[in-house]
């Protein structure tokens, strides 16, 4: 799906407000230079207030409206938040979590994935949008659902249990076979009859693993089978209007965005960096990263994120001036063909009153209307954006079974993948390198340097994949807990890191997690400094020493190892290093690697990235620091966002300044 501009607009709920105030909607919206908006998102109650019974005449009404001021609908299929009488009616579609407690009706998404009462209702609302908005003008993409997973990421009812024995029949086969994948002859957990399979509702102590793990690959499933039986009534309809679901920012545990990606026509991402958080673009960078990189580099649609503050979190701060704008062009920068906020207008009651809007409550004369209307223009002057690439010689490494796994209970320490994941990406972003997030099944051979963080369930697939890698030339960074199970939770006979030691050239034989809040000194090659979190006993097999642990029961043994295999080299970490140290050693696999920065001496606290198309290509600059920064080009260009007419090849970006420069 090929944009011709770069997308801007928002949520729109115009339910919530008298007819009259839509034609005003209208007219600020083309002000603001909006082109598309998501309609319809939490309407059921309102399109169908009794079974059966469509009142549509509403919102014909406002998709005439928006096509008559020429604004795009992306148009969501209602099915986010069922109307109060489904559950009256049928009190089996609420979910329950593992303690057995209901979740009741009153907020939002209270619904059991797997109810086939459920699912009846919301298909047939859907045939009804389909068949009745298929061809309306305004149409430009369905928006499916709304972050699914979202609030109700499992439910553990007699309804779930149910497809959870369906869902085990299918993987299994026979209770012999679940028995053996699931090591049931531990604790007496031994299976006679399907009958007694259940969810791993809340248990005395530490449930079977095998059985969570599946546990999270059936509500992940059950959940997107909401999602594709509304996909498979929109293609038959309308085979040629895009489909979307907007998936949750950074990331999000339960729903397993590679797989899912696969199932759209476009990916989209909803955004919201913490203003009170300095690092926050970083982190919103890698989650831009990893949706781009779940559609090969596709664009993405950034499909909500704040105009200021949000109201969810425990304290909202708002946006400074010029940090939506920064944020914005951070997305796009990172891949994005489109702009989009949650919402447009600001509610007046409900729960989500104090979250900012594109038209706040206080009206069109505020500073974050202001902003929004210079954004909308700025990104509509920058139409030729759409449809270019970001390319990476970088991946990191990301999988979501293996997130589910290794953040299990009962292990030697709790650990945080997404911190992992951080503690990597954040000095490679620092150093100015794009870089990919992908999944293991991803097609390696376009990377110079492949990072694996605690890759703790790790599949002989996988570990042949990275195999291959390094053995035709390529680099890899491997971190500590790698290669301790199997996709069943089985431990990977002769230890860590199972069927990666022949490449790593080494072996666990034991693990060392750290004290809580505790350090370990660290030798690389006379650099000095702290391991975080994690430690281990290893016996390098071929593997050469770079580095060492100066402190307590390991001092003296290797912390830091490279095995060279092939034509490259495979490096491991049996720590956290510092931030400092993390960054020292990114920096020596990325220059083993060949990777260089976008641009050389680039000031720190500028994000550099760059999209390409066709014989043009477009250099980013973010300046997310503190302090004016100036940036030496290679060559004279054109900044779209300033003096057409005027090439530069210093650009001076004041903080929170951007620039996108054309070459
Ligand atoms: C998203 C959601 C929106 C709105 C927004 C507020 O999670 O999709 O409907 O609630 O958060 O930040
Ligand atoms: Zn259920």
């Amino acid at each position: 799906m090929t944009m011709p501009r770069i997308l801007f607009g928002g949520d729109y709920n115009p339910e919530q407000w008298p007819e009259d105030v839509w034609a005003e909607d209208m007219k600020l919206m083309v002000e603001a230079g909006v082109s598309l908006v998501s309609v319809g998102i939490f309407a059921w109650a309102q399109v169908e207030p009794r079974p059966g019974e469509y009142d549509f005449g509403w919102f014909d009404r406002v998709l005439d409206h928006l096509a008559d001021a020429g604004i795009g609908a992306s148009l969501a299929t209602m099915t986010a938040s069922p109307p109060p009488w489904l559950s009256r009616l049928h009190p089996e579609v609420l979910p329950n979590r593992a303690d057995g407690v209901t979740l009741w009706p009153g907020a939002r998404q209270h619904y059991c994935p797997s109810s086939p009462v459920y699912r009846e209702h919301a298909a047939r609302l859907v045939e009804q949008l389909a068949g009745r908005y298929g061809s309306h003008p305004a149409l430009r993409l369905w928006h499916v659902g709304n972050e699914y997973g979202c609030h109700v990421r499992a439910c553990y009812c007699d309804v779930s249990a149910a497809d959870f024995r369906r869902w085990l029949r299918d993987r299994y086969g026979d209770v012999d076979a679940l028995n053996a994948a699931w090591s049931t002859t531990f604790w007496s957990q031994r299976y006679d009859d399907w009958s007694e399979v259940l969810p791993p509702r809340t248990a005395p102590t530490f449930g079977n693993p095998a059985q969570k793990l599946d546990f999270a690959r059936f509500s992940d499933d059950a959940i997107l089978a909401c999602y594709t039986l509304e996909r498979d009534i929109l293609r038959r309809h309308t085979p040629d209007v895009p489909l979307t679901t907007n998936f949750i920012g950074l990331v999000h545990k339960p729903i397993d965005s590679f797989r899912w990606a696969a199932e759209q026509d476009v990916v989209s991402l909803d955004s919201y960096p913490d203003p009170y958080d300095p690092r926050t673009h970083v982190d919103a960078g890698f989650g831009y990263d990893l949706v781009r990189s779940a559609r090969r580099g596709q664009p993405w649609l950034l499909m909500e994120q704040a105009p200021s503050a949000v109201n969810w979190r425990e304290r909202n701060a708002p946006k400074p001036p010029g940090v939506m704008r920064l944020w914005s062009w951070q997305a796009v920068a990172q891949g994005a063909d489109a702009v989009l906020f949650f919402q447009w207008r600001q509610a007046a009651g409900g729960a989500e009153k104090f979250h900012s809007a594109m038209l706040p409550h206080t009206g069109e004369h505020t500073r974050t209307h202001r902003e929004v209307r210079e954004l909308g223009a700025e990104i509509a002057a920058a139409a030729e954006l759409a449809g270019t690439r970001v390319q990476a010689d970088v991946a990191l490494l990301h999988d979501w079974p293996n997130w589910w796994a290794v953040e299990g209970d009962a292990h030697p320490a709790p650990l945080d993948l997404l911190a992992a994941h951080r503690a990597h990406y954040g000095p490679v972003f620092d150093a100015h390198v794009t870089c990919d997030v992908v999944p293991p099944d991803a097609d390696l051979a376009g990377y110079r340097l492949v990072i694996v963080p605690n890759l703790y369930l790790l599949s002989t697939a996988t570990a042949d994949a990275l195999r291959a890698h390094v053995h035709r030339g390529g680099i890899l960074l491997v971190s500590y807990f790698t290669g301790v199970v199997d996709e069943t939770e089985r431990l990977h006979p002769g230890g860590a890191p199972g069927p990666l030691r022949d490449l790593l050239g080494l072996r666990v034989e034991e693990f060392w997690p750290l004290p809580v809040d505790g350090t370990i000194g660290l030798n690389l090659g006379g650099r000095h400094g702290r391991g975080l979190e994690w430690s281990e006993w290893v016996e390098p097999a071929g593997a050469q020493v770079m580095g060492t642990f100066t402190d307590g029961e390991l001092t003296g043994r290797p912390a830091v190892l490279r095995h060279s295999y092939g034509e490259g080299a495979a490096w491991y970490l049996a720590t956290r290093p510092d931030p400092a140290l993390m960054r020292a050693v990114l920096d020596q696999v990325r220059a083993e690697a060949g990777v260089a920065p976008v641009l050389p001496d680039l000031p720190d606290g500028v994000q550099a990235v760059r999209r390409h198309g066709g014989y043009r290509s477009y250099l980013f600059l973010l300046n997310h620091g503190g302090t004016p920064a100036t940036v030496a080009l290679p060559a004279p260009a054109v900044d779209l966002l300033g003096e057409q007419d005027a090439p530069t090849d210093l650009v001076t970006l004041p903080p929170r300044g951007v620039a996108v420069l054309r070459s």
